[in-house]
């Protein structure tokens, strides 16, 4: 009799700290539910047609320079649109200043960028391939390149009858086709759908610290986990970061756009500089909170956690990873 009514007792504490049918929990849940259609709000109306264009042109290698570089050569579906090492090097042989950034999910990212100098991905896109220490190429070289190439002009064609290859297709296509990029289905996603077995109690109490105690959703938040808006996280940086674009906000400082952390196991190191190798790098620091300045973030607040809180939070991130995930490569024209 004493054991059952323990056993009873402590399931009903679990029920109400960590399970998924308590009111509160159920809001803080709600506000997690992932869109079911992606907003196109690109300057021209998706059609198949035009995501397909783009999503070669994003595979091919000819719109750089020495033709040996694509926007996956850097944004790489295997390891979450990003690539493994903290510093890229680019077309020239010389290191991108940057950590790469995911391109899941961008149709509901803006502005573009860690420091977010782009407002559109339209705008984005022409960045990259000009830039002599990304791919280094040449919009002349590359319409005139393009409209020998039979395929493509017959796709430029169907897709822009008025004008076929010229910059803006080039860039309307590859915007439209990255905000096909989206992440898949989660547990979590399931878990917030209602199926309470769909992710670990471990992994329970975790959003329970995400949201709570570790403040992690303070700036993640929704169902892409960010709020689009730059903060300084206290990381060892000489980068000024959003600083170059708001010199009088003492808060823009070494501040940076946070990240979503959908399929976030695949894109490790982490940071806008790469800094940090592995997700309980990432937790500590936010634990001690990084150096203290100015411009850190007044949301980001000293707590502690136990080795086991630890492994709970990772354990909630792992559950943000799809369950099912295949980028196919396109046939590029010739
Ligand atoms: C040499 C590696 C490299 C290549 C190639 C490359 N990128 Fe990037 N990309 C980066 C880096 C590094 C950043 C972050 C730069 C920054 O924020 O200052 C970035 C940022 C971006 C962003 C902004 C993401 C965000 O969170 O706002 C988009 C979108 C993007 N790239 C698309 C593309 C497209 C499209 C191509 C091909 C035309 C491309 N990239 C080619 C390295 C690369
Ligand atoms: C003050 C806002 C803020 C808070 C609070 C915060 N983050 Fe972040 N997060 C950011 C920003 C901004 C970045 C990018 C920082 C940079 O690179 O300089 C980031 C980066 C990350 C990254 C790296 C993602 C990538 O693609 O590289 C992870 C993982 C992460 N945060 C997890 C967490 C967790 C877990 C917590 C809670 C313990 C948390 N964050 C709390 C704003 C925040």
């Amino acid at each position: 009799m004493k054991f059952s009514l323990k056993f009873l007792v402590s399931v009903l504490v679990l029920c109400c700290v960590v399970g998924p049918s308590s009111a509160a929990n159920m809001d803080e849940l709600k506000k997690y539910k992932r869109p079911l259609t992606i907003p196109f709000d690109g300057v021209t109306p998706y059609s198949i047609q035009l995501a397909t264009l783009g999503k070669m042109l994003f595979f091919d290698p000819r719109l750089s320079g020495a033709k040996n570089m694509s926007c996956a050569s850097c944004h790489n579906p295997s390891f979450g649109y990003e690539t493994p090492v903290d510093l890229v090097v680019g077309a020239n042989n010389s290191t991108v200043d940057r950590h790469v950034p995911t391109l899941l999910n961008m149709a509901w990212v803006s502005p573009h960028f860690w420091d977010g100098r782009s407002k559109s991905l339209e705008e984005q896109a022409v960045g990259p391939i000009t830039s002599p220490i990304e791919m280094n190429g040449n919009f002349k070289t590359i319409i005139s390149e393009f409209r020998m190439i039979p395929d493509y002009v017959k796709w430029f064609n169907i897709v822009f009858p008025e004008d076929g290859v010229t910059q803006k297709n080039i860039l309307t296509a590859l915007a439209t086709y990255e905000r096909t990029i989206v992440s898949g289905w989660s547990p979590f996603d399931r878990w917030v759908d209602g199926n309470e077995h769909a992710i670990s109690l471990g992994a329970k109490r975790g959003f329970e610290l995400f949201t709570g105690k570790a403040g992690c959703s303070n700036c993640h938040t929704g169902w892409n986990f960010t709020d689009n808006s730059f903060h300084d996280t206290g990381l060892n940086t000489s980068d000024i970061g959003r600083a170059k674009y708001e010199p009088d906000n003492l808060k823009a400082m070494h501040a940076f756009k946070t990240p979503g952390l959908r399929n976030t196991i695949f894109r490790a190191p982490y940071m806008h500089n790469g800094s940090l190798p592995t997700l309980r790098r990432v937790i500590t620091h936010y634990e001690v909170g990084g150096i203290k300045r100015t411009s850190r973030s007044r949301k980001m607040e000293h707590f502690s956690l136990t080795n086991g809180e630890r492994n709970d939070l990772v354990s909630f991130i792992k559950t943000l990873t799809a369950e099912k995930q295949e980028a196919s490569l396109p046939v590029l024209p010739n």
